[in-house]
């Protein structure tokens, strides 16, 4: 190993241990050391959650809650575990619940979705309501908005950024009335890294009067929002951007609120009793949780959350804080790069333009030199358009990350650009 980067400082994480922890960081792409700087589309997996979800599939697997055998016994004992796990991982109380979802997009479909269902006089969400959403939000925390709104006759209002991308307190107070009954907003803006005051936005909904939703997929890996310490009805998160496996997330929150919603999945496993005409529904959390879960994946989730917390959740937020510092040090000083959210110092990631050149074209050349970066909308256009400006390159940073690699990245771009211009 070469002469430690002067950034990677005494009393940092151990990054090039744990490294070797991750098994898809070692291979070379187009002959050059693969320099991952994905991770807010999709983080990687260390061994030791590989292995949790290695161990259930060969010797636990079994469908759970359904079964007198011993295997159907301890696959639900691990599922149960896991639940617990991540509940204690987010600060959930005696008054939570967390049931697990596909991931943040099912979980904010579940709660969008389970507040305008389940028929006349039970839903939440009725005509002539308020649902306030972010301009900040990625796709995900916006569609299923509009679409609650259009089926109960609800409003959709935006609580719109500022020109840097910020939302501000004043503007949320202005946009609360009698008739608000939701708030949803991101913990971290996914193509920006805005990191809104959402502890105080959520505090001023609720006492409005409205439900409360947090976005916390770009926070779970390195900036945990902590449930006992938030007026947050509903949070959700993924499990693949908080380094454990596609296809698992959950929805956690206050159990009373999680009572409100209509489930999103009917079918086994979420009733009391069913009869041809009619069904009971059972109670939290398996309400929520109809069909066959992904139970391996729910143990990656959970494994994950230990691997976050025995690294260190400060020392994980500081080291991608500070490669995010040097990405905007060094990409600011090209030649006409606009680095967005410049003063977002607590996010984990850097999104810019370049003035005459396409984000794919430097995607692309990024790619030849081994380093992966996401470019285009972040699935977050009415942001971008909001902001006047089109696609962006994005590079975002994990506890596996190094100086070096930020190094790498700022000259790739530069180079990019000395071809593309
Ligand atoms: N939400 C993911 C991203 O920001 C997919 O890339």
């Amino acid at each position: 190993m070469g002469k430690a980067h002067p950034l990677l400082h005494a009393g940092s994480l151990p990054v090039h241990a744990l490294r070797a922890e991750f098994p898809i960081l070692g291979q070379t792409i187009n002959g050059h050391p693969l320099a991952y700087l994905d991770n807010a589309a999709t983080t990687h997996m260390p061994r030791r959650v590989l292995q949790a979800m290695q161990q259930f599939e060969e010797h636990g697997r079994a469908n759970i809650h359904r079964g007198v055998h011993t295997l159907s016994q301890s696959a639900t004992d691990a599922f149960e575990a896991a639940r617990a796990t991540l509940k204690a991982f987010i600060g959930a109380g005696d008054g939570h619940e967390l049931v697990f979802t596909s991931g943040t997009t099912e979980a904010l479909n579940l709660v969008a979705q389970g507040l305008w269902a389940g028929g006349p006089g039970k839903a939440w969400l009725r005509p002539g309501d308020r649902i306030i959403v972010s301009g900040l939000e990625h796709h995900a925390n916006l569609v299923p908005w509009q679409h609650a709104a259009r089926m109960s006759g609800a409003e959709l209002a935006i609580l719109r950024p500022d020109a840097q991308g910020r939302v501000h307190l004043d503007d949320l107070q202005q946009l609360l009335t009698p008739a608000t009954r939701v708030l949803t907003l991101t913990a971290c803006a996914n193509a920006t890294g805005e990191r809104p005051p959402y502890e105080a936005m959520l505090a001023l909904a609720v006492r409005a009067g409205a439900l409360t939703v947090l976005d916390a997929a770009q926070a779970a890996s390195h900036a945990v929002p902590d449930l006992s310490a938030l007026e947050c009805d509903f949070m959700a998160f993924s499990g693949h951007k908080m380094h454990g496996p596609m296809g698992i997330g959950a929805l956690a929150g206050r159990r009373a609120a999680l009572e409100r919603l209509h489930p999103l999945r009917l079918g086994g496993d979420m009733v009391d009793w069913v009869s041809y005409e009619a069904a009971g529904f059972a109670q939290l959390p398996a309400r929520l949780e109809g069909g066959t879960p992904h139970v391996a994946g729910a143990i990656g989730m959970a494994a994950a959350a230990r691997f976050i917390d025995q690294t260190g959740r400060e020392a994980i937020d500081a080291h991608v804080h500070a490669l995010r510092a040097q990405a905007v040090t060094g990409l600011s000083g090209l030649d006409g790069i606009t680095v967005l959210a410049p003063h977002a110092t607590q996010s984990a990631l850097v999104s810019f333009v370049a003035e005459g050149v396409h984000p794919h074209d430097i995607g692309t050349l990024l790619d030849e030199r081994g380093i992966a970066v996401r470019t285009g909308h972040h699935c977050a256009q009415p942001l971008l358009e909001h902001l006047g400006l089109g696609p962006t390159t994005r590079a975002s940073f994990a506890l596996f990350n190094t100086p070096e690699e930020v190094d790498r990245l700022v000259a790739a771009v530069a180079h990019a650009l000395e071809m593309l211009r």
